[in-house]
């Protein structure tokens, strides 16, 4: 067994956000996209992102140290497959991520203690309205945090083709971008899909699937699901929507999906991710304190996604890993 020198075991902690400034500061300043146009010295670097070359190469230097970039500054710095993901608009970028997650998500996480002794999360501690106000009143906030969200969502693919969408309706609640409904609908020739979200969040979907799916096969309609969400379709998609609120909120919002499915061979798709009971995998617990800082929402483990499917008249009938630590939940109507 090797043992860790405890005082080295701190440091390595705490050091953990200078990494993500120091990758969110070359993402803000484009070196990636710099690089792929052929920058490759630190002093051509410096002149395109307008920095200081002493400075940029020691951005560089830290990130070629943990393999975001390659190279050096004599024989020019390259991109590695970590910063060809983070190029804006290669098909997969994950620049949008880095900046949400380096701008508001890390200024929210500077509210965590108050986020702990409130239950208010940080994010309304640092913003002085909730996320989702925000992402109605700041102009491109909307956008910006689902292009973010698309970046996050490598498990798209695998819930299309994991589950048999048939001939039926499909209704993406809460669809965001409209991305994980449009690969349903590329998957399922057959299929019909309905993207519903709020009324200033619906446009990018709009865009999207217009885009990518026939006219025919599709609606986008807005509305608050803890409402009402449309009804009689034959299955419900309720992707990254649960981890956003507290227990007494998601039983509101899946008994209002509960009484919009009619027939008893309808199915409900969670997608989230599960906490296990020895918190054996890291990733769901730092999104569940993400999710509190955030949202005052929370990941679960399987025995309380079940007691809230249960509250809410509908039972777990199977469950599949997908990319990313996140499972697949499909539920029926008790
Ligand atoms: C974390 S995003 C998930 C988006 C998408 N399902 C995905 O997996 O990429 C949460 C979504 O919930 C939507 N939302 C929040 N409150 C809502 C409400 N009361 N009614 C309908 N949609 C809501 C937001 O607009 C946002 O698109």
């Amino acid at each position: 067994m090797t043992t860790v020198d405890p005082a080295r075991a701190v440091v390595d902690v705490i050091t953990g956000t200078w990494r993500t400034q120091a990758l969110y500061a070359a993402v803000k300043l484009r070196l990636p996209d710099h690089i792929a146009a052929g920058c490759g010295t630190g002093e051509r670097l410096a002149a395109a992102a307008e920095v200081g070359p002493d400075a940029v190469v020691r951005l560089m230097r830290l990130l070629t140290a943990i393999g975001v970039f390659g190279g050096d500054d004599t024989t020019g710095y390259t991109l590695t497959p970590v910063s060809d993901l983070l190029r804006d608009g290669v098909p997969g970028s994950m620049r949008d991520m880095c900046l949400l997650y380096g701008e508001e998500f890390h200024e929210a996480w500077g509210a965590t203690v108050p986020a702990l002794r409130t239950g208010r999360s940080g994010f309304e501690d640092a913003f002085g309205r909730t996320l989702h106000q925000y992402l109605a009143d700041e102009p491109d906030a909307g956008p910006r945090f689902l292009r973010a969200m698309n970046a996050g969502g490598s498990f798209f693919a695998e819930v299309a083709n994991g589950h048999d969408f048939g001939t039926g309706t499909v209704v993406d609640v809460a669809g965001g971008s409209g991305m994980l409904l449009s690969s349903i609908l590329l998957a399922h020739q057959g299929a019909h899909g309905v993207l519903f979200d709020r009324e200033h969040m619906v446009q990018v979907a709009k865009e999207h699937l217009t885009t990518t799916v026939a006219g025919d096969r599709f609606d986008v309609v807005s509305g608050d699901f803890f409402e009402s969400v449309p009804t009689g379709a034959d299955t419900y998609v309720l992707s990254r929507i649960l981890q956003d609120w507290d227990d007494r909120r998601c039983v509101d919002l899946l008994t209002t999906v509960r009484r919009a499915m009619r027939a008893e061979s309808a199915r409900l798709l969670v997608v989230e991710r599960v906490v296990d009971e020895d918190g054996a995998r890291l990733l769901p617990l730092l999104f569940d304190l993400h999710l509190m800082v955030m949202a005052g929402g929370r990941e679960r483990t399987m025995a309380g996604y079940r007691s809230l499917l249960a509250a809410a008249g509908l039972r777990l009938e199977s469950v599949r890993d997908l990319a990313l630590e996140t499972s697949l939940l499909v539920a029926r109507p008790v």
